[in-house]
C-alpha cells in the first residue's frame, strides 16, 4: 500500500515537471509568441455595456454607473468598483460609481465623461434638463432662483424678497438715472457688454433702460399702472411684484434714439430692434415675449425685453423658434 503511493507520486511529479518545461521555456520566443495571441484570441476583456439613467439628468443629480465586462472566462459581469472616471469639466464630482452633477447646470449643457477600466475607455453624454414641474413648490414659488435657466412668469414665482447676490451696475450706455434699476448680475452684464460692442461694430446703437428691479421697485411699477389703468390692463404688460423676470437681475430692457429712448413695439422694427432679435441669442440672451404668444407667456410683445439663459440654451431656444415656456415643455417627457 505504502510502495503504490510512492510510485504514483514519483509519476505525478514527472509529469509536472514535463508539463512545466513545455510551456514556460523562456528561450523559446517563437512559442511564447504562439501562446500571447492564442490568449487575445480565447479572453479578449472589454467594456461591453454601461449602466446610466436614460433620459436627461437635473443640475446636482447624483448618476450611478454600472459598468459591464466581458471577463476572463468569457462571460459577462456587472461592475459597480474598479472603474475610473474622466472628464474635461472641472466641475463634476466623482466618487466610486457616482458622477454628481454641478448645482449650476442648467438646461441644455453637455457633460461628457470617459470611464476607464483597466486599459479599456469608454464615453458617455449627460444632458442636462432643470424640467418645469422639478423646480417648484406647491405654492408656485421656484426652487432654483439663482440659476441661470430658471423660469419665471404668472405661475412661478421668485421667493419672497429674493435679491440676487452678484449685482453690478452694467458698463454700458444707459437712459434713466435709478441706480438700482442699471445693475444686472455679473455674468449677465459681462454678456451685455459683449453683445453692445459687437452691435456697435455694425453701427448699431443700443441703451441699456431697465435691467434689475426689487420686490418693492417692481411693487410701485406695477401698482403705479393698476391705479392708472386698472388691474386688467396692468397685467397685461406689467408682472404683479414677486413674478417679473426683472428681479432675477437676469433681464434688461432695451432701447435706442430712434424710439426717442422708450419701449415702444416700433422698436422691433427698427434696426436696433431687428438686430438684437436676429443677434441677442449668440450673448446668451432672447427676446422673451415674441408677437402674439401672450396666451403661453402672459404678455403682449415687448421687443425689447430680453432675458440671459447662457449662450448655449438661448441659442437652443432661438432656433427652436419657440418660447421659452414651450421650449420648456418639450423637455418634460425626455
Ligand atoms: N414687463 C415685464 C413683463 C415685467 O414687468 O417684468
Ligand atoms: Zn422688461
Amino acid at each position: 500500500m505504502r510502495n503504490n503511493t510512492l510510485v504514483i507520486s514519483i509519476m505525478l511529479g514527472a509529469l509536472i515537471l514535463s508539463s512545466g518545461c513545455e510551456t514556460v521555456d523562456v528561450t523559446d520566443s517563437a512559442n511564447r509568441t504562439e501562446l500571447s495571441s492564442e490568449t487575445i484570441e480565447t479572453v479578449e476583456r472589454k467594456i461591453v455595456d454601461i449602466d446610466v439613467p436614460s433620459g436627461t439628468v437635473m443640475a446636482g443629480e447624483e448618476v450611478f454607473i454600472r459598468v459591464q465586462i466581458l471577463d476572463t472566462n468569457n462571460q459577462t459581469q456587472w461592475y459597480e468598483t474598479g472603474f475610473e472616471f474622466y472628464s474635461e469639466s472641472e466641475n463634476l464630482y466623482f466618487q466610486d460609481n457616482m458622477i454628481r452633477l454641478p448645482e449650476e447646470s442648467l438646461t441644455d449643457d453637455i457633460f461628457r465623461v470617459e470611464i476607464a477600466y483597466e486599459t479599456m475607455k469608454k464615453e458617455i453624454i449627460l444632458m442636462v434638463a432643470n424640467p418645469l414641474s422639478q423646480t417648484i413648490d406647491d405654492k408656485g414659488i421656484v426652487s432654483n432662483p439663482t440659476s441661470y435657466d430658471v423660469l419665471i412668469n404668472k405661475n412661478r414665482s421668485l421667493p419672497n424678497n429674493y435679491i440676487p447676490n452678484d449685482l453690478v451696475t452694467v458698463e454700458v450706455p444707459t437712459c434713466l438715472p435709478n441706480p438700482e434699476i442699471r445693475q444686472l448680475r455679473l455674468v449677465a452684464s459681462d454678456a451685455l457688454s459683449e453683445m453692445f460692442s459687437v452691435a456697435l461694430e455694425d453701427d448699431v446703437e443700443l441703451v441699456a433702460r431697465s435691467g434689475y428691479r426689487s420686490y418693492a421697485t417692481q411693487a410701485s411699477l406695477y401698482n403705479g399702472y393698476v391705479d392708472k389703468y386698472g388691474q386688467a390692463y396692468a397685467d397685461k404688460y406689467s408682472a404683479q411684484p414677486g413674478t417679473s423676470e426683472h428681479q432675477t437681475g437676469l433681464a434688461m430692457d432695451i432701447t435706442a434714439e430712434s424710439v426717442n429712448l422708450q419701449l415702444d413695439d416700433n422698436f422691433g422694427k427698427t434696426k436696433e430692434g431687428l438686430w438684437l432679435s436676429q443677434n441677442a441669442h449668440r450673448f446668451g440672451f432672447i427676446i422673451r415675449y415674441p408677437e402674439g404668444m401672450k396666451d403661453v407667456t402672459g404678455y403682449f410683445y415687448e421687443p425689447w425685453h430680453v432675458r440671459y439663459l447662457g449662450v448655449n440654451l438661448a441659442t437652443n431656444v432661438y432656433d427652436s423658434g419657440l418660447t421659452l415656456e414651450e421650449y420648456y415643455l418639450t423637455l418634460e417627457n425626455q
